[in-house]
């Protein structure tokens, strides 16, 4: 009608689970535990050595692994680039988060030679937490190496990593335990959610010991949850992002209105804390698993998509001196949740994009080794603070058409060499 692109993002939700999910708040949970168990036993068939166990939310599922991994002080080595979070679900758990810098480029994951730095140089680490971030597998490989010659276990953070594969294994069960996310903004998602991983029984049967005093999740926080996502839903939806929403966002860009930023931030207000909240000491119920098993048949299509578009985004700019892509992986190792790109002068661009009425993201992800909240465990990390100062997000869900990509690819490129 007016012209807008296709938005920056959409939820991979479908009306269906909508229904279930209202349908659960509205008449109360029916739960039996027995799509829990089905849940676990469906990632336990694409992971046979592993016991899975069905958490609330993927940062409890990291904050009882560690709990039960690591004495209290001792040293968890992680990313900084992450949510604010999960390095608190460290200092929940008793321990003292260690940063190790990401590498150079547009991995964003953990630099494998600062964790072995780090292993030689720290006394007492209880355990490693790599990243998989954008969904992309981190160079795991020389991590297990070192941690296994110290006995110290390595945890896969792979909440946004669930269905990529390294060597035809998957994201999560590489090492001693791994994490997947179920949440609002996942690829597959139950609004609410999240499981771990593990080879090691006694550690599963310990977290669903944990799990077992707590209550379902409660309806209200499904709720909230439901309505986050039909809001997002409908301002995406085509006529409705063409007739209002696209033109707000691009008017608070282009007027740098902060208010409607912050709304799409998560972390706005970045806080650290050391009390695991109550809020999270609750259990996945029955209904969320169910929302999740048609999801199963979609995501590895839906990851083909993506890669298909990450390869014409790659062809379009690779040659660009002034940006930084990501590495271009055709074999399933990187299911590019997004395709994040890092610019110098990012907000320039993202306002060039916008005057010729593109929609893309300015990345809200930080570096956590910078944030004053955590200055106590504050590290020196440039390639985490580069990353948290360039990145900008150029969409690639399934549905983003290729002639979208083409014309995000031609704005940029416009920018860079002048040329229409
Ligand atoms: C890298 C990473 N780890 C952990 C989490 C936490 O996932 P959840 O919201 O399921 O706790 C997220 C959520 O976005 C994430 O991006």
């Amino acid at each position: 009608m007016f012209n807008a692109p296709q938005p920056r993002s959409r939820l991979y939700t479908t009306w269906q689970a909508y229904a279930k999910g209202l349908q659960a708040v509205m008449f109360g949970y029916k739960h039996d535990g027995v799509s829990i168990v089905k849940l676990e036993q469906t990632l336990e068939s694409i992971a046979p050595e592993y016991h899975a166990v069905a958490v609330p939310m993927a940062r409890v599922g990291i904050y009882l692994a560690l709990k039960h991994l690591i004495r209290p002080g001792q040293k968890v080595i992680l990313s900084p680039y992450t949510i604010t979070d999960v390095v608190n679900m460290v200092l929940c758990a008793g321990g003292v988060p260690v940063f190790a810098d990401i590498e150079e480029g547009g991995s964003y994951n953990i630099n494998a030679n600062k964790v072995e730095e780090l292993l030689n140089s720290e006394n007492d680490v209880g355990a490693v937490l790599v990243t998989h971030f954008y969904g992309l597998i981190c160079n795991i490989e020389p991590i297990i190496n070192a941690c296994k010659q110290r006995g110290i276990p390595v945890i896969e953070d792979a909440a946004q990593a669930f269905g990529a594969t390294l060597d035809g294994k998957p994201a999560g069960t590489l090492a001693d335990v791994g994490i997947y996310s179920f949440g609002l903004l996942k690829t597959v998602t139950s609004f609410l959610g999240g499981a771990v991983l593990t080879k090691d029984r006694e550690l599963a049967d310990s977290i669903r010991k944990d799990l077992q005093q707590w209550p379902l999740t409660p309806r209200k926080s499904l709720l909230k949850k439901i309505f986050a996502g039909i809001t997002l839903d409908t301002a995406t939806m085509p006529f409705v992002f063409d007739a209002a929403v696209y033109w707000m966002f691009r008017y608070a860009l282009l007027h740098d209105r902060k208010f409607f930023k912050n709304k799409l931030d998560t972390d706005s207000n970045p806080v650290s804390f050391a009390t695991f909240p109550a809020k999270y000491a609750t259990r996945m119920s029955s209904v969320q698993a169910e929302i999740i098993f048609p999801q199963f048949a979609n995501y590895e299509a839906d990851t083909k998509a993506r890669i298909a578009k990450a390869k014409i985004y790659n062809d379009g700019l690779a040659d660009l001196p002034g940006i930084v892509i990501p590495p271009l992986r055709m074999d399933g190792s990187h299911l590019y949740l997004y395709y994040s790109i890092q610019a110098e002068d990012r907000d320039a661009l993202a306002r060039f994009m916008t005057e010729r009425l593109r929609d893309v993201q300015i990345s809200h992800h930080r570096n956590c080794a910078g944030l004053p909240c955590f200055s106590e465990f504050y590290r020196d990390c440039p390639n985490a603070e580069k990353a948290a100062q360039r990145v900008i997000y150029l969409p690639l869900y399934p549905n983003y058409k290729e002639s979208q990509v083409a014309a995000n690819i031609e704005a940029i490129r416009a920018y860079y060499l002048g040329s229409d």
